[in-house]
C-alpha cells in the first residue's frame, strides 16, 4: 500500500525539496502551506497543495483526518527573526500555535511528526563549540523564544501520546529555491548579487561564523529522524566565516557556464559593516547525536555545495 505523508510549508524553501524526495520514495505527498513566504511554483504538481493556515485548528485537523497520513514533516513557519520582532504576536501564532495544532492533529491518525527547529538561534554566543544539544538554550529573538516553546509541545505531546515525535534543530541550511531577497539566507543574497553585478555588505567585517549545511544533505536527515523521538542538531559541525561564502561563490560565479551574470564577478568589492544587534559570532553545531541515533551524516562539502547552489539559483533568477 502507498505510504502518505503530509508536509506543512511544503511551498517552501526546505519543505519543497522535503517534498521531492518523498515523492521519490513513493509516496502520495499533501502540502499544507498559506503560501505566505511560499510559492505554488516550487511544488511538484505530483503533489497535492492545500492552501491553509495551521493555525486554524478546525480546518487542519479536518484535512489530517482526510488524508490520514503515515508522516508528517512539519516546515512551515514564521521563519524570519526580524519578523519576529516586529511581530512577535503572530510569529508566536503560527510557530508555537500553529506547531501545537499539528501534533494535536497528529494524535488522531497517529503520526509520528518531525518538526524543524533552530540551532543557529537557540544557544547563545556563550556556548561551548561545537554545540551539543543538551546546552540550556538562550535564545536573543522572539523567533528563537517560539521554536524553543514549540519544540517543549512536541515533546510533551510524544511523551504523552506515546507518538514518536522527533524534533531536528537545523543548522544555516542553503541550497537550490533558497529566497535571495529575505533579510537571510546569505548564499542566496550573495549569489543574487554576483548575478546583478552588486557589491554586497559583509556584517561582521565578515568574520562571523556559522555552520551551514547543503539543503539535499537536510532532507535525508529529515527523512531518517521520523519515526524516531529525540533532539538532534542538523549541521556539519564546521564553521565557515561570511567572507569566505562571499570567495567561494564569486569564484563559483566566475566558473559558472550559467548565462546572465552580469559584468565580471571578481571585481565586485564587498563593502564591510558592523556586525548587527542581536546576531551571533559563531555558531557550529555538535552533530555526533544525529550521526549515531539517526545513522545520518552530511555528504556535500561547502565548496561543492555552493557551486550546485550558485548554478541552481541563476538558473531561477532567469526564469523570474
Ligand atoms: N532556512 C534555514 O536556514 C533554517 C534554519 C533553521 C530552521 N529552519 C526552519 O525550517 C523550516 C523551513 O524553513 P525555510 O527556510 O524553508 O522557510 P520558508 O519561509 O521558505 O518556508 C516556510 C513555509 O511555511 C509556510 N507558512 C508560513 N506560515 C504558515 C502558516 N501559518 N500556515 C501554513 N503555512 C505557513 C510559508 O508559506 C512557506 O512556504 C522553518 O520551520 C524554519 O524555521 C530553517
Amino acid at each position: 500500500m502507498t505510504s502518505r505523508a503530509i508536509v506543512t510549508g511544503g511551498a517552501g524553501f526546505i519543505g519543497s525539496h522535503v517534498v521531492d524526495a518523498l515523492l521519490g520514495n513513493g509516496y502520495e505527498v499533501t502540502v499544507v502551506d498559506d503560501l505566505s513566504s511560499g510559492d505554488a511554483r516550487r511544488v511538484d504538481s505530483a503533489a497535492e497543495l492545500r492552501e491553509l493556515d495551521i493555525v486554524d485548528f478546525d480546518r487542519l485537523c479536518a484535512l489530517v483526518e482526510e488524508v490520514k497520513p503515515d508522516a508528517i514533516f512539519h516546515l512551515a513557519a514564521q521563519a524570519s527573526v526580524v519578523a519576529s520582532v516586529a511581530n512577535p504576536g503572530r510569529d508566536c501564532e503560527v510557530n508555537v500555535k500553529g506547531t501545537l495544532n499539528v501534533v494535536e492533529s497528529a494524535g488522531r491518525c497517529g503520526a509520528p511528526v518531525v518538526f524543524t527547529s533552530t540551532g543557529g538561534a537557540l544557544y547563545g554566543d556563550d556556548a561551548p563549540m561545537p554545540t551539543p544539544e543538551d546546552r540550556i538554550p538562550s535564545p536573543l529573538s522572539p523567533y528563537g523564544a517560539s521554536k524553543l516553546a514549540a519544540e517543549a509541545y512536541v515533546n510533551t505531546w510524544s511523551l504523552s501520546s506515546g507518538i514518536p515525535h522527533a524534533v531536528c534543530r537545523l543548522g544555516n541550511v542553503y541550497g537550490p529555491r533558497q529566497n535571495p531577497h529575505g533579510e537571510a539566507g546569505v548564499v542566496a543574497i550573495f549569489s543574487n548579487h554576483l548575478y546583478t553585478g552588486k557589491a554586497p555588505k559583509l556584517y561582521g567585517h565578515g568574520k562571523p561564523t556559522r555552520d551551514y549545511v547543503y539543503v539535499g544533505d537536510v532532507v535525508k536527515a529529515l527523512l531518517a529522524a521520523s519515526g524516531k523521538s529525540g533532539t538532534y542538531n542538523i549541521a556539519t559541525g564546521v564553521e565557515t566565516d561570511v567572507a569566505t561564502i562571499w570567495r567561494e561563490l564569486q569564484s563559483a560565479a566566475e566558473q559558472s557556464a550559467a548565462p546572465g551574470a552580469a559584468g565580471d564577478p571578481a571585481a565586485l568589492e564587498p563593502e564591510l559593516a558592523d556586525l548587527r544587534p542581536g546576531e551571533l559570532q559563531h555558531s557550529r553545531l555538535d552533530i555526533g547525536r544525529a550521526q549515531q541515533e539517526l545513522g545520518w551524516h552530511p555528504e556535500v562539502p561547502i565548496d561543492q555545495g555552493l557551486r550546485m547552489t550558485y548554478d541552481a539559483l541563476v538558473e531561477g533568477f532567469e526564469q523570474d
